[in-house]
């Protein structure tokens, strides 16, 4: 296989994983030759990271954009509304894209992008990591071997985790959204395409309801500060303390938001960052819990429940006409119930799976695998699928933000045909 070069806007937590592929997994495979971003940190520590490709660092993605066609791909991480802009300027130059999700924070935006790349021919595979995972493709697996029959519904939970919620949508880059997008897009864009996808008909028919309930202002205790860090009352007991979450080594918030600074360095800048706030008194309007009612081809039901109460993780229980399938993707466990034999049979993923423990259940990796093989036109798993295949479960996220603002069930034929 030919050996890729990418290119790297947005060298953040999202880019800097798939920059990890390059230098650390399978150099061999891909070459980095530039990448953007205007954080000084990220640049220096880039430039450390890919010091065997020696790739070109710019303050802007702009820079990249504005020069000839340097490389076979690019990896688009940065923040959710800049995606459109830089999607179109690069499918523009011929480049295909690794895009990470949502594609853009509009349905319109999501379409402009998906018809310029059909129109100049290039590939795009939306970040929708899961599809890659060992857990979500033996699933997929199972139910096209037709295990439990034809599916007639499908009960799904994203719980998104208590100090995740906290952290990415209450004090984070997520927390409103007319900035970045509606939490229902912007967290669980990856269960539509995964409902879209185990399902494998059209969703026709979509309901919501959620609000914001908890991570408000008027649950805020009293004589709490704005900042954990001026002296809270409540600083010993409250599990969302700043000061103690983002010293914590075994959450990866620290990490991925703090990158190698000491405890002291930490301390130091919870002062001013977003993440030192109240999360009681953040300014967050996106919900802290949604529910999603979904009527697919054929009369298929899936429900679907996101939801920031608890220790995090995902699950689903999958109902055919010849047995029913139940998974747990933090235990990598996936159980098959026969009618016929009126027996279970447990896939144990640890023993048949490689990558579980990495990133997304190995789904970062995995999508990078795939890309490789996709980017170079050699034939590349199921997990791979269309730009226009992962707007239209896009859509599903879209229209459920639409039902649950206008109370209304939203039909999607009807709603992506009134899009621009
Ligand atoms: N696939 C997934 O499961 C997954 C998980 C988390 C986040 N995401 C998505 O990935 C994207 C990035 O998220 P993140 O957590 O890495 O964010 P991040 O804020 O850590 O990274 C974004 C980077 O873009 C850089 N940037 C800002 N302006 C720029 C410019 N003009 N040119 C080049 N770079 C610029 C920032 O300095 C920052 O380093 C978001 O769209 C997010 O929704 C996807």
């Amino acid at each position: 296989m030919k050996k890729l070069k990418a290119v790297i806007l947005g060298y953040g937590g999202r880019g800097s994983i798939y920059g990890d592929y390059a230098a650390d997994l399978h150099p061999e495979a891909l070459e980095i030759v530039a990448i953007a971003d205007p954080n000084k940190k990220r640049q220096n520590f880039a430039a450390e990271k890919h010091k065997a490709d020696n790739p070109k660092i710019y303050n802007d993605w702009k820079e990249i954009a504005a020069q000839p066609k340097m490389a076979d791909f690019a990896v688009i991480a940065t923040q959710d509304a800049m995606h459109l802009e830089q999607a179109l300027a690069m499918i523009e130059k011929g480049y295909h894209l690794l895009l990470e999700k949502p594609m853009a924070t509009t349905p319109e935006d999501c379409k402009k992008i998906v018809e310029a790349a059909e129109k100049k021919g290039v590939k795009i595979i939306v970040c929708h990591v899961l599809r890659f995972t060992k857990f979500w493709y033996t699933i997929k697996e199972i139910l096209d071997r037709g295990e439990i029959g034809d599916v007639v519904s499908v009960s799904h939970f994203e719980n998104v985790g208590n100090l995740h919620q906290a952290h990415s949508f209450v004090r984070g880059s997520w927390k409103s959204a007319a900035e970045s997008s509606p939490m229902i897009l912007a967290k669980s864009c990856h269960d539509t395409d995964m409902l879209q996808w185990l399902i494998g008909k059209e969703c026709k028919k979509v309901q919501s309801f959620g609000s914001l309930t908890h991570f408000c202002k008027e649950n805020q205790p009293a004589g709490a500060p704005h900042r954990c860090s001026d002296g809270c009352p409540h600083a010993e007991t409250c599990v969302y303390n700043a000061q103690k979450v983002y010293l914590d080594d075994s959450l990866w918030y620290k990490g991925y938001s703090f990158g190698k600074m000491t405890n002291e360095e930490i301390l130091e800048e919870l002062k001013t960052s977003r993440y030192g706030v109240c999360v009681y008194d953040a300014g967050n309007d996106v919900v802290d819990h949604q529910v999603v009612n979904m009527e697919f081809e054929g009369g298929i039901t899936a429900s679907f429940s996101m939801n920031g109460f608890n220790e995090g993780g995902r699950y689903i229980h999958i109902f055919g006409t010849k047995g029913e399938l139940h998974a747990v993707m933090g235990e990598a466990t996936i159980d098959v119930y026969s009618f016929e034999t009126r027996e279970h049979t447990l896939y144990e993923l640890a023993k048949i799976g490689e990558h579980i423990n990495a990133g997304h259940g190995g789904g970062d990796i995995g999508i990078m695998d795939d890309a490789m093989k996709y980017f170079n036109d050699e034939p590349a798993s199921k997990g791979i699928c269309s730009a226009r295949t992962s707007y239209i479960s896009h859509l599903i996220a879209f229209a459920a933000e639409e039902s649950r603002l206008t109370g209304k069930v939203i039909d999607l034929e009807e709603y992506s045909k009134n899009l621009l």
